[in-house]
């Protein structure tokens, strides 16, 4: 009873009271789990959050430079080749890992299930997009005579559903012991009067952490240790939802061997000056990824004397780390950032509330935070119809009728 005590001065100082009338309805057992997971949740730290979501975004004075790129379209035949013979003996040699994030929420999208478990309606009998991506790694692993660990992270929302997908479909002829299931971080959901929401079973309503929550969970869940018994050097990280991203692309591995950088990333040039995405730049001398809202127009649009916009390299979730990298960042702090979204919950009398409007705040930290921390990244430029053709929304730009074309074509284009 002490521990009950504890929690209500707690919830008390930090202004949820209503969690307070609500264990005080609950029976012995659930009212323990509510404690328990109190005692793991940072209320300070919420309440910070909570602070800055409401703050206006000041953008501070920053200097805001183009980055280098390599643009793949461009290069000669012979630094193709060297540059591939880098990464394949990488490869080769069994040093190479994959990470598939895979824990977000996919709400645009309104697929019941977790996003990889959604079928893409492609040649008739269409494909999920886990199948998509577990093709790309069998087609690597069969021409460099490897098996590629691939490391799945997960939410807890949505990992069960995850394995026993990808067991009923036995994981798509993946070698199950090459394929490693990993959880990420969840942080709570808060209301715009900075409560915590309570979910369908009586417990406090969290959600995963966002991307960036990759390195640390790849720390603490035993997965990086993992790579290291395995001898990984080099990680590449993407997301579920690109249906032409490439999980092994020598020339971007061979190309950050070259570079001796500790980060790289393929990028696929802007559709045009104004697309909302965030582009590369480097800020204050650091590597950077800048929100299409914190890049002052004119410089959206200046272009260099080639005629290539000068912040032009969209940031397509496609990255590459040394295991040192990986490492370093998953000890550093990331900061969060927030979003509003629609969240049901339950009311202090039990009832189910579904709003028709975002009613809440979710904390999500961004992978490409992490780039700041160092003092270089190699970008490839990749292209559009070969990279880059991402299923996010229930219709229009970036949906599964887009993405269905792009492959669709990309396919008919690369057929043996
Ligand atoms: P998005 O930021 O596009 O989010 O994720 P989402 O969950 O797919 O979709 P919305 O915004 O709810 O509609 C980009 C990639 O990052 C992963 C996603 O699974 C996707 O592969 N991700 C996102 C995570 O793994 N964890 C998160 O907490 C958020």
């Amino acid at each position: 009873m002490d521990k009950m005590q504890d929690v209500i001065e707690l919830l008390t100082e930090y202004n949820q009271l209503h969690i307070v009338n609500w264990l005080n309805k609950l029976d012995e057992n659930k009212k323990r789990e509510l404690i328990e997971q109190i005692n793991h949740i940072d209320l300070h730290q919420i309440a910070e959050l909570y602070d800055n979501a409401k703050k206006e975004i000041k953008f501070k004075e920053n200097k805001i430079e183009p980055i280098e790129y390599l643009d793949k379209q461009k290069m000669d035949e012979n630094t193709k080749t060297e540059l591939s013979k880098i990464g394949e003996q990488i490869i080769e040699n069994g040093q190479y890992a994959v990470v598939t994030m895979a824990g977000g929420q996919g709400s645009r999208l309104e697929h019941p299930g977790p996003k990889g478990t959604f079928k893409l309606d492609v040649y008739g009998k269409g494909k999920y997009l886990f199948e998509i991506l577990a093709e790309n790694l069998k087609e690597a692993n069969k021409r460099y005579d490897v098996i590629i660990p691939w490391y799945i992270m997960t939410s807890k929302e949505n990992n069960d559903a995850t394995i026993e997908f990808l067991e009923k479909n036995n994981y798509f002829g993946y070698d199950k012991n090459s394929v490693i299931i990993f959880k990420q971080g969840e942080l709570p959901l808060i209301d715009f009067e900075g409560k915590l929401l309570i979910g369908k079973d009586g417990k406090i309503k969290e959600a995963s952490d966002g991307n960036g929550g990759v390195y640390t969970s790849l720390r603490t869940t035993g997965a990086l240790a993992d790579m290291k018994e395995r001898g990984i050097k080099w990680i590449f990280i993407g997301g579920v939802d690109n249906v032409l991203l490439k999980m092994a692309d020598t020339i971007l591995l061979g190309m950050a061997t070259q570079k001796n950088v500790q980060i790289a990333s393929k990028s696929v040039v802007k559709a045009n000056p104004h697309e909302k995405v965030g582009v590369f730049c480097k800020m204050n001398g650091h590597p950077k990824v800048i929100e299409y809202s914190e890049l002052p127009e004119k410089m959206a649009e200046e272009v260099d004397n080639n005629g290539e916009l000068k912040f032009g390299e969209s940031h397509i979730m496609c990255n590459l780390f040394t295991i040192e990298a990986i490492e370093k960042i998953s000890k550093e702090p990331l900061i969060y950032h927030s979003a509003k979204k629609k969240n049901t919950y339950l009311d202090e009398n039990g009832n189910e509330i579904i709003p028709k409007e975002p009613n809440s705040y979710k904390f999500e930290a961004f992978i490409f935070d992490a780039f700041e921390f160092f003092d270089d990244i190699a970008i490839l430029r990749g292209k559009r119809e070969d990279d880059f053709a991402p299923v996010k929304n229930k219709e229009g730009v970036d949906s599964p009728r887009t993405a269905k074309e792009l492959y669709e074509k990309f396919w008919n284009r690369n057929r043996e």
